[in-house]
C-alpha cells in the first residue's frame, strides 16, 4: 500500500476514463492523502477529491510523517 502521493497527475478532465480509472487506482492503492499538483486540473482535482482525501500544494508546503 503506497502512504501518499505527490506530484502532477496529468489529469486534465472530471469525467473522463483516464480521470476515473486513475481515481480508482488510487483508491485501491493509496492509504493515505493525494497532493496533485502541476498538470491536475480543477475538476480531476474534484473528481479524484469524491473518492480520496485530496489535499492542495503550493509552494512552501511542508510535509511531516
Ligand atoms: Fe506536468
Amino acid at each position: 500500500m503506497i502512504k501518499s502521493i505527490i506530484g502532477g497527475l496529468h489529469l486534465f478532465s472530471g469525467n473522463s476514463q483516464q480521470t476515473l480509472a486513475t481515481a480508482d487506482y488510487l483508491k485501491q492503492n493509496v492509504d493515505g492523502n493525494i497532493y496533485p499538483c502541476h498538470c491536475t486540473n480543477l475538476a480531476a482535482k474534484f473528481a479524484l477529491h469524491a473518492q480520496l482525501s485530496v489535499h492542495e500544494v503550493g509552494v512552501g508546503l511542508t510535509l511531516e510523517w
